[in-house]
């Protein structure tokens, strides 16, 4: 079955789930503005009416105009350093400096010296991406599917284009089947875009959803006398799994096949839904893929999950990073692993508590770093292509040289802020952050902060079971430089002290991260 799946034609399609988190991706930027727009106008009136005080208003109505343009225009430069808070110019015939309007501080001049408007406004002119049908809800950013021919597209799934349209490859198989998918491998045939199972990846495709599989289904009592139940539908394999197979039934462990390959147990186990139910009565499951592949984890071991029968896994090398929980799934690496894992199923069956120690995070909920991996699934993958694309337009247009003015920084006597935009991984939108301190504690703490003030609602917020939400209360998982790989901002990246975190900023003005909620 698995192989029936054509390249081109195994794209996610229904399996995906439909994000719904996201409703109103206009939300965000309204509320941007609201944020310092009302200060700083409130800020000019005053000054305004300050300065009016002490002119003739009929005969100065041009100064004034020219006054307020000014205040409007001319910044402090970047390295200004100027004592307390004076250091807007002056409109030109004003004595009394001592009462003057107190300057706007340096986090409302950075808001708007560091602004920038990108000539493409997504919003209305969306993310077209042509070769692919739209399936999912929302999306944060402007982003459309279809197979119009009538305007170029941003991108297009199939072979590598000619002329600005990004070629994007799209598959779940294994790039041990379908060499075409090895990532150095498309890159070399003219892929732009790769999305194929590896977090490694441009944009993920990942079997995983709180959508599709009921994770946290509650554990059923085993009534099954056989040890452990396998579906593998054909014994050829590029791995061991049919020798690991053979090994394992000679140790004595019993165990119910219900697939094409060693057949000894009949039942309606072709339907999803049936085998998760059947797996349900097994205290393991044999969740065997048919190739070692980093990041290749198939149904077979997340319907286990779902069934609460402790998988025993012949797969990704990586399949830890995919466990719910520490100790919670039997790995076999390589064949000569058969005999230890057998032992210790048989340990487990033997001894009840240890048994249940291993589906502790179905009664406690899985471990965040499993929550933060299978909440990136919470926003559909073409979405995440649309997010992909759309932040590659405007870094391109940012390598301009009128957005290489932006100063970044603001330094007032003896003290500097820095500017840098945040934003959550799965949205589109950047919100702006002030750090004086450059530590990782003070960077997360000033997004929480913006982000706890903004009433930011995680992405995957509804779509998690309920019972592992968490309250409303945001908790930052990772804060990772903007363009990082899945596979290095949950697994391999770490800003590892302060200096880090310094030398990223001072390297990379007007800083740009992203982050996970957990
Ligand atoms: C397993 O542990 C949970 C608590 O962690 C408990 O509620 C449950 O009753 C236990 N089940 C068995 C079969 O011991």
């Amino acid at each position: 079955m698995e192989k029936l799946r054509a390249v081109g034609s195994n794209q996610r399609g229904a399996r995906e789930s439909l994000p719904i988190a996201n409703g109103n991706p206009q939300q965000q930027p309204k509320k941007k503005c609201s944020n310092l727009m009302p200060l700083f106008v409130l800020l000019v009136v005053v000054a305004e009416i300050a300065f009016l005080g002490r002119l003739d208003m009929a005969k100065n109505s041009a100064v004034v105009d020219s006054w307020a343009d000014l205040f409007h225009r001319s910044p402090p430069t970047t390295e200004l350093a100027v004592g307390g808070g004076d250091d807007l110019p002056l409109p030109v015939g004003t004595e009394d400096r001592s009462s003057e309007p107190e300057a706007e501080n340096c986090e409302e001049w950075l808001e708007r010296e560091d602004r920038v408007v990108y000539s493409r406004d997504f919003n209305k002119d969306p993310i077209w991406v042509s070769g692919a049908e739209k399936e999912w809800k929302s999306c944060s950013v402007g982003c459309s599917f279809g197979y119009s021919i009538e305007k170029k597209p941003d991108a297009a799934f199939g072979i590598p284009q000619a002329g600005g349209t990004a070629s994007v490859l799209r598959s779940m198989e294994s790039a041990q089947y379908y060499m075409e998918n090895n990532i150095a491998q498309a890159r070399r045939r003219g892929f732009d875009i790769v999305m194929t199972t590896s977090l490694s990846s441009d944009v993920p495709v990942g079997y995983f959803s709180w959508a599709e599989y009921d994770i946290m289904a509650p554990v059923q009592p085993k009534t099954e006398k056989a040890l452990a139940a396998a579906f593998i539908s054909n014994c050829g394999a590029r791995n061991f799994r049919l020798q690991a197979l053979e090994a394992l039934e000679k140790t004595k462990i019993k165990i119910d096949s219900y697939g094409g390959c060693h057949r000894n147990r009949d039942g309606r186990a072709l339907l999803a839904v049936d085998k998760v139910e059947t797996l349900k009565r097994y205290k393991f499951s044999l969740a065997f893929e048919n190739s070692n592949e980093e990041d290749y984890v198939t149904e077979k071991f997340f319907q286990s999950l779902v069934a609460g029968s402790v998988p025993v896994v012949i797969g990704a090398p990586n399949i830890q990073d995919f466990a719910p929980a520490p100790g919670s799934i039997l790995h076999i690496k390589e064949l000569s692993d058969v005999s230890e894992v057998a032992k210790t199923m048989n340990y487990l069956s033997e001894n009840p508590e240890a048994y249940n120690e291993t589906l502790r995070w179905k009664y406690e909920g899985p471990s965040d770093s499993f929550k933060a991996l299978v909440d990136m699934a919470a926003v559909h993958s073409s979405c995440r292509l649309c997010i992909h694309l759309a932040t590659a337009i405007w870094e391109k247009e940012e390598k301009s040289l009128s957005f290489k003015k932006r100063p970044c920084k603001c330094t007032r006597g003896s003290e500097t802020v820095y500017h840098l935009y945040v934003r959550e991984r799965g949205r589109f939108e950047m919100e702006s952050i002030f750090l004086r301190k450059l530590t990782l504690e003070a960077l997360e703490s000033a997004v929480l902060k913006k982000f706890t003030y903004l009433k930011h609602m995680p992405i995957w917020k509804e779509e998690r079971p309920e019972s592992i939400r968490g309250g409303n209360k945001l908790k930052v998982y990772r804060i990772y430089p903007l363009g990082l790989t899945q596979r290095q901002a949950l697994y391999t990246f770490r800003f590892n002290s302060d200096s880090d975190l310094k030398a990223h900023i001072k390297s990379n003005p007007c800083a740009k991260f992203e982050v996970v909620f957990v």
